[in-house]
């Protein structure tokens, strides 16, 4: 990846924290910094901070909020005709100008490969996650059977926790005709995503989708097949390093994820956050763009960013005007 500016401004110039004067404070979450607007707006910023283990990383990486961002936008864009989506305008490659939802508590995960979280519950020896059974005798990164779906209650704070379907109704957490219209657009999300990620020589390992309701109306919200909300694995010899038992090569999160285990931290208490040193911080960048590439199969352009705050003013003043007219 060639910049057309030096990594050291890139590096200094990443987005870890806004605020936009005369705007109300944005409720902060790991990645976004997310602005009321009015009644049924919301204006999104998509920063450079990144999370892993559910722990805010010290140092962002340069343009991770862009790419991100940008690659939700596309996705967006490529499963709308199966869901309503929450984008109502990408005015700026760091925000998204969306509906205000009512959200639906529940990270809805499919699941079209055991790695990851599923891995580490059946290589405990079970057999069932989220109430789904799963075959014996498969190994890590194996295809399952079919996709599946293994949702986790969004928590207040801390790790999100397995749930099966049969408590989401017990717990009345969402009405079945709800749950049964969530299932069918995950299960269609998720073929979707797998279909793009194949043309592009990607395998859709994993993914995480977020629901609200707009007016009633169920619209997927947060962000979509991205690579801070998914897993992919590169196609190309996929079979082959299952059957010699390689590494599948991971990508993005994934990279930063196992050097963060190498530098002995995976979020359990009593352990140090390590500081991510710079070169590190641009080899995760251009993974995060190599990904942006190949999903997209259009070049990442940086747009260095000086004075954000500034422009989050006039951008956010715009967004207001359209809803008036
Ligand atoms: N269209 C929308 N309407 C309402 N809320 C939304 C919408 N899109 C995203 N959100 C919420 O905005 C927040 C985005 O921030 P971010 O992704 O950084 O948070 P997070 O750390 O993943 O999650 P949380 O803050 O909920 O623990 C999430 O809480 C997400 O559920
Ligand atoms: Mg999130």
């Amino acid at each position: 990846m060639n910049l057309d500016f030096p990594t050291q401004e890139a590096l200094t110039h990443c987005i870890t924290d806004t605020n936009v004067p005369g705007f109300p404070k944005p409720y902060k979450g790991k990645v976004r910094d997310v602005y009321v607007l009015d009644s049924d707006k919301l204006g999104i910023v998509v920063t450079d901070r990144i999370s892993a283990f559910d722990h805010i990383m010290k140092e962002a990486i340069p343009f991770k909020g862009q790419i991100l961002n940008q690659l939700a936008a596309f996705s967006f864009d490529k499963v709308k005709d199966i869901i309503a989506t929450h984008i109502i305008d990408v005015p700026h490659p760091n925000v998204t100008i969306a509906k205000k939802c009512d959200t639906i508590p529940i990270e809805v995960v499919m699941r079209g490969y055991l790695t990851g979280h599923a891995w580490r519950v059946y290589k405990s020896g079970k057999r069932q996650i989220c109430g789904v059974d799963l075959p014996e005798g498969l190994k890590e990164h194996d295809k399952l059977p079919n996709p599946i779906l293994t949702p986790a209650t969004k928590a207040q704070e801390g790790h999100d926790e397995d749930i099966s379907e049969k408590e989401i109704l017990s717990k009345k957490i969402v009405s079945p005709d709800l749950w049964n219209d969530i299932k069918e657009k995950a299960f269609m999300l998720f073929e979707r995503g797998s279909q793009i990620a194949a043309k592009q020589g990607l395998i859709l390992v994993d993914t995480k989708y977020e629901f609200g309701l707009y007016n009633g109306q169920l619209t997927l919200i947060d962000e979509v097949h991205t690579t801070d909300s998914s897993r992919y694995f590169y196609l190309k010899g996929y079979e082959e390093r299952q059957a010699k038992g390689d590494e599948q090569k991971q990508l993005s999160k994934e990279f930063l994820r196992e050097w963060l285990m190498d530098n002995q931290f995976q979020g359990l208490e009593g352990q140090d956050l390590p500081d991510l040193p710079d070169d590190f911080r641009i080899k995760v960048f251009e993974r995060y763009a190599e990904l942006f590439e190949m999903l997209t199969g259009s070049t990442f352009k940086p747009q260095l960013e000086s004075n954000l705050n500034d422009k989050l003013v006039s951008i956010f003043k715009d967004a207001q005007g359209q809803s008036k007219t």
